[in-house]
């Protein structure tokens, strides 16, 4: 007879690392308007997905694992080399990437809370140790600081995300040159909302060897559901990641859709004008409410504080509205974020915000 094999031997055979982890989990939004995730609320630009749809693809081969046709479409819109690139299922897998490469056992991440959350989940799940320098009460960077963490000789990697997730702040340009030119570590720059901030590093990845910078088109591009991501960086960096990378990690369709939606890009800037017009909107009025205080933004979201912030995004789900309760972050406490609908859905959250905190 086979030994008896659960749950509990299974937990017992497992890192311990992972026992702690929680799932990443969202809710499910049948009918409602999704404010949660910072994604693009526009439909893809006319005419690009039939394009897509129609273009010839073998898909009972497996994909170009060299990417190199997405390669050159990036190298035309960020400027730099297609050996200096390296794009990903998602900046998800990417930073996970990071870590199994310069990250790990004995190793460490320094991060500055509050940011986003897959760094810390990916740091666990390699057993890279996480070195915490919070953002200072203006929401800058602590350059001091994250530079002091920094001199541990364990700590090999540090995660600047410019504008920051979920604050929205926008560091300055001198604070994070100084943390690359002074850590002597590697520098992950996380650009995923570059195209609605307007302020790049990505002309830096020339001068600074140990610079990463990663972007992805989930947010502006509105490809959140077919996972794509990249990194750019000088191509000794490059080489050593790709050295770790899965072969395949990018599908056929993700890339012809990364190659496709760059062609549309001045469609896109239309549609990112229009959300940077309603975010300018959406602080306003959202600080005119009594109650509640919103926190000035350069991506495509808003975090925003008031008295019972749990209460307040149930009442705005029932009314129709996810938004994401962030819970009690380090230097804000307990706040919320929302990111851009549609105008009309912009007009119809911010009256539903008024009615909830009127109750
Ligand atoms: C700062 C930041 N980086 C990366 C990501 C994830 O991007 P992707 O969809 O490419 O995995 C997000 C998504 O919310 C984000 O906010």
């Amino acid at each position: 007879m086979s030994k008896t094999f659960g749950v509990k031997e299974a937990a017992a055979l497992a890192r311990k690392e992972i026992l702690s982890l929680k799932p990443y989990t969202s809710k499910p939004y049948p009918r409602a308007v999704k404010l949660d995730a910072n994604e693009n609320p526009f439909p893809w630009p006319d005419g690009m997905r039939e394009e897509l749809l129609g273009a010839e693809l073998s898909l009972n081969r497996y994909p170009d694992g060299g990417a190199q046709e997405l390669k050159r479409a990036l190298a035309g819109y960020t400027g730099v080399s297609e050996t200096g690139i390296l794009p990903g299922n998602g900046s998800d897998e990417l930073i996970q990437l990071i870590f199994t490469v310069f990250g790990g056992e004995g190793r460490a991440v320094v991060l500055h809370p509050p940011t986003f959350v897959m760094y810390e989940t990916a740091a666990r799940v390699t057993g890279t140790k996480v070195e915490e320098v919070p953002l200072r009460d203006d929401l800058r960077l602590d350059a001091e600081g994250i530079i002091k963490a920094a001199s541990a000789p364990a700590a090999h990697v540090i995660i600047l995300c410019n504008p920051n997730n979920p604050t929205g702040s926008r560091f300055a340009q001198e604070d994070i040159l100084e943390i690359i030119r002074e850590s002597g570590k590697v520098v992950v720059v996380d650009e995923a909302y570059a195209e609605f901030s307007g302020a790049s590093m990505v002309e830096m990845v020339s001068r600074y060897p140990n610079l990463l910078i990663m972007r992805t088109f989930s947010k502006a591009f509105g490809l959140a559901g077919l996972r794509l991501g990249y990194l750019l960086g000088q191509d000794e960096i490059i080489d050593l990641l790709n050295r770790a990378r899965q072969p395949f990690n990018v599908n056929a369709f993700s890339q012809k859709a990364g190659v496709t939606a760059l062609r549309y890009e001045s469609e896109y800037k239309k549609q990112i004008a229009v959300i940077q017009k309603e975010i300018g909107k959406i602080y306003r009025e959202l600080n005119e409410i009594p109650g509640i205080r919103a926190y000035p933004t350069a991506a495509n979201f808003v975090l925003f504080q008031c008295a019972a912030p749990a209460q307040l995004a149930e009442d705005l789900w029932a009314r129709g509205f996810l938004v994401r309760n962030l819970g009690d972050i380090p230097v804000l406490g307990p706040s919320l974020r929302m990111s851009s609908g549609l105008p009309e859905e912009n007009g119809r959250f911010l009256r539903a915000v008024r009615e909830a905190m009127q109750e």
